[in-house]
């Protein structure tokens, strides 16, 4: 079985992710969004929450699950037997943090391969802290973000 783990923040998830989520569940058989719990780094939206917001959005995958994870990545891969970490690519500002990540999860783990997904054209200036910026000077987050998650997103800033 191709199984896949889709890591990230996702404070919140945004259009740009979901994509990718959907792009990727046609290609294994199984994608696990892995959120990472951050103990640095304090979220505008609870780990839970995330999960939570996340499952909301891709039930319509029928082979998408989330995990939350603390720790090392490589460590979630080796519980769930996944081979393949997923990175979206929007920019070539990405790049050279993405490239670290994967040869450093390479080294410690030599059968991890990343495989980096080009994002969509519409959603490659789209990043989960540029939606709370501008939520939070009340600028408008359609499509941007689910739409069941814009009411949240705005809840949370108030
Ligand atoms: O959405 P983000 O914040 O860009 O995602 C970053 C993430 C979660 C992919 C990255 O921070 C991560 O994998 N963290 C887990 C720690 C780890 O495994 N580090 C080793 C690779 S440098």
């Amino acid at each position: 079985m191709k199984k896949a783990i889709y890591p990230g923040s996702f404070d919140p998830i945004t259009n740009g992710h979901l994509d990718i989520i959907e792009r990727s569940s046609k290609v294994f058989d199984e994608v696990i969004v892995g959120v990472l719990v951050n103990v640095d780094k304090k979220g505008l939206f609870t780990i839970d929450e995330r999960v939570k917001m996340i499952e909301s959005v891709v039930k319509p995958y029928k082979n998408v699950k989330v995990k939350s994870f603390d720790g090392l990545l490589i460590d979630l891969m080796k519980k769930e037997d996944a081979k393949v970490i997923i990175k979206g690519l929007r920019a070539v500002s990405d790049f050279e943090y993405e490239f670290q990540m994967a040869l450093m999860n390479n080294k410690l783990d030599p059968d991890i391969e990343t495989l980096f997904m080009m994002t969509n054209a519409k959603y490659s200036y789209l990043s989960s802290s540029a939606i709370k910026q501008v939520a939070k000077f009340g600028g408008c987050i359609k499509e941007l973000v689910p739409d069941s998650i814009i009411p949240l997103v705005f809840e949370k800033l108030k």
